[in-house]
Order: structure tokens, then C-alpha cells, then sequence
């Protein structure tokens, strides 16, 4: 029998997804949570013909090194700045994520977040589980509303339009500021206007982050712009660490410079900046936003499709749906739908 390909899946996720990769893979699953050291995922890398793979695993040049047989990695995420996709192009490797099957979750959670932070959920919680409610007084737990205030969206991709989306429900006119202006049609569809960023961040009363990290979007947020929101003004982060000068945000929160902030990624997670962590005006959540049984069970299955796509099998053989690097892959002769099997 022709030996089969290796796909090694990095994370313990939805066995019953992972079993349609059986027919016509070995498949090596992790079924421990682990944090792989740059050495220990290259020898993973080295030993296997696909990899799906999360965001702790942070794929580079020296992790592609010795994976000579490697020739998808597929990312349990739909943002990648985990993987460097020039490494991978150059290698001939190709790499995908999991865009679109998380969007309305992750929507959901960003306004989750902007009401827990305007109503003080975190904080007011932890008060009552500490037995004060005895203590409570009328005007005690005062928070902000958000119906009719200005909703700002800085990166206005899929996850931006259904966040403003939502915003109809509570009344919120809606800006928006992105690379490209978005088509006519979308922009009717969500009730968005573009604007600059300065004006973004003058006029927004809420305050939502929805774009990649790249060198160009790290602290996109710092001290400067912190500067020009309005005090009352709630910032949330869906996005990634990194985006937003995590100590600059902590001293805009403790100055009364920014009312409050509603946060699921952070810089160098899971590690929490410990000037956040002493804060009651910042709700706080370990990046859990797409974390939902259906959407996690959705990206699974986009993982896995893409996997067996680029080898020829499931319902999208041989046009991986999901590539994030085409057109390096064509440049380094990759073609599909005839890419030979590995046997
Ligand atoms: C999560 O942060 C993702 O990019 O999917």
C-alpha cells in the first residue's frame, strides 16, 4: 500500500472533524494543548507533509528549514501573522486561514465586550462575588449607554461591516476608516461613512478594532492617538496584540483620559500587561472571540477542507479555498488542481 501523507495537527480540536483527513492522510494530532518551542516545531515541520496549525505556533524561515516535505500549513485563525507567508511563498509552501466562518461570532463578542466594558460588567461582578452587594447605593455602578452615540470601526473587512451591522439595533450612526473605500453598496448596507483616522478618533464615542497586525498596523493605537479620543470614550480590541501600546491604554484608563476599554488580545499574550491587570475600567478576556462551538467546529472543517483540497480530495479538490499565498506559490511552479500527489 502506497504510504499516505502526513498531516500533523498542532492543537487537541474536533476529532470528528480531524477523522475526514483519515482516508487519506496519517493524521498525528496533538491531544495535549502545548506550547511548541521554536526547535520542537521544526521538528514537527520536518516530519510531516501538511500542518494545521494555531496561533501559538509562530511558522518562520528557521521552522521551515528542515521541512522538506512540507507543503501546506493550514491555520486554525483567519488572521496569519503567525506565519511568515514570504518564508512560506519562497518555500514553495502553501499557507491558508479560516476567513468568514467566524465573522458573525467575533462580531457578536466585540459588542459583547463594548457593553460589558460601558456597563461595568467585569468589575461589578467581581464585586458582587466578593459579597458587597449589602453595600450598593443608587447611583452606584454608573455606566455609559451606547444606543445613539458614534460607533468608529477602525479596519472595515468582513468582521468590521458585521459589527456595523449590529449597529442599527442601538441607534449608532457609524464611521468607518480602512485602506480602500468600501463599495457604495456595502457602505448603504452598513450605515457607514469613511473618514480620516484623526477624525475617527476625535468623533467616536466607541471605539472598535477590527484590523490585521502587520508592521505598518503595530501600535496603530498609541499614545498619540489615545490622545485625540474623547475621554468618555470606550475603546474595544478583537483584533490583535500588538495593535494598540498596551501600557499607553493603561495610562489613558487610570488618568480618566479614556473611560474604558474592552479587550480580547493583548501584546505578548498571554502574558496581560500588569498595569491592565490592576484596572477596573478595562474588561478583560483571554482571546476568545471566534470561540464558539460552532464557529471553532466551522474553522476546523475550513482547515481540514483546505488540506484535502491541495491534495486532491473533499468537496473543494484541488482549489484549496482559503490560500493565502497564490501567487507565490505559482511563482514557485505549485499548480493546482495537478499537484502530484505525495505517495
Ligand atoms: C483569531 O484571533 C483569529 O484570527 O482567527
Amino acid at each position: 500500500m502506497p504510504m499516505r501523507p502526513r498531516v500533523w495537527v498542532s492543537r487537541p480540536t474536533f476529532d470528528d472533524v480531524i477523522a475526514r483527513l483519515q482516508p487519506h492522510f496519517e493524521v498525528r494530532a496533538e491531544s495535549v494543548e502545548t506550547k511548541f518551542g521554536p526547535a520542537e516545531l521544526a521538528a514537527k515541520l520536518a516530519d510531516c507533509d501538511a500542518a494545521i496549525v494555531g496561533l501559538k505556533e509562530r511558522v518562520g524561515a528557521a521552522e521551515l528549514a528542515g521541512a522538506k516535505r512540507l507543503r501546506i500549513v493550514a491555520n486554525l485563525a483567519v488572521g496569519h501573522d503567525n506565519l511568515d507567508l514570504a518564508a512560506l511563498g519562497a518555500a514553495g509552501i502553501a499557507a491558508s486561514n479560516t476567513a468568514d466562518v467566524l465573522n458573525e461570532s467575533v462580531a457578536d463578542y466585540a459588542w459583547a465586550l463594548l457593553l460589558g466594558a460601558s456597563r461595568r460588567m467585569g468589575a461589578a461582578e467581581r464585586w458582587l462575588r466578593a459579597g458587597h452587594w449589602h453595600t450598593t447605593e443608587f447611583k452606584g455602578w454608573l455606566g455609559t449607554d451606547v444606543r445613539g452615540r458614534t460607533l468608529g470601526i477602525l479596519g472595515m473587512g468582513r468582521i468590521g461591516q458585521a459589527i456595523a451591522r449590529r449597529a442599527q439595533g442601538f441607534g449608532m450612526p457609524v464611521l468607518y476608516h480602512n485602506r480602500s473605500r468600501l463599495p457604495e453598496a456595502v457602505e448603504r448596507e452598513c450605515h457607514a461613512r469613511l473618514v480620516d483616522k484623526t477624525t475617527l478618533l476625535c468623533e467616536s464615542d466607541c471605539l472598535m478594532l477590527v484590523l490585521p497586525l502587520t508592521p505598518e498596523t503595530r501600535h496603530a493605537i498609541g499614545a498619540a492617538e489615545l490622545a485625540q479620543m474623547k475621554p468618555a470614550a470606550v475603546l474595544v480590541n478583537v483584533a490583535r496584540g500588538g495593535i494598540v501600546d498596551d501600557a499607553a491604554l493603561a495610562a489613558a484608563l487610570r488618568e480618566g483620559r479614556l473611560a474604558a476599554a474592552g479587550l480580547d488580545v493583548f501584546e505578548g499574550e498571554p502574558r496581560v500587561h500588569p498595569d491592565l491587570l490592576a484596572l477596573d475600567n478595562v474588561l478583560l478576556s483571554p482571546h476568545i472571540a471566534s470561540a464558539t462551538t460552532d464557529t471553532r467546529r466551522a474553522m476546523t472543517t475550513v482547515a481540514v477542507d483546505n488540506v484535502l483540497a491541495f491534495f486532491g480530495h473533499g468537496p473543494h479538490a484541488g482549489h484549496p479555498p482559503n490560500l493565502l499565498n497564490p501567487e507565490a506559490l505559482a511563482l514557485a511552479g505549485v499548480t493546482f488542481p495537478t499537484h502530484p500527489k505525495l505517495t
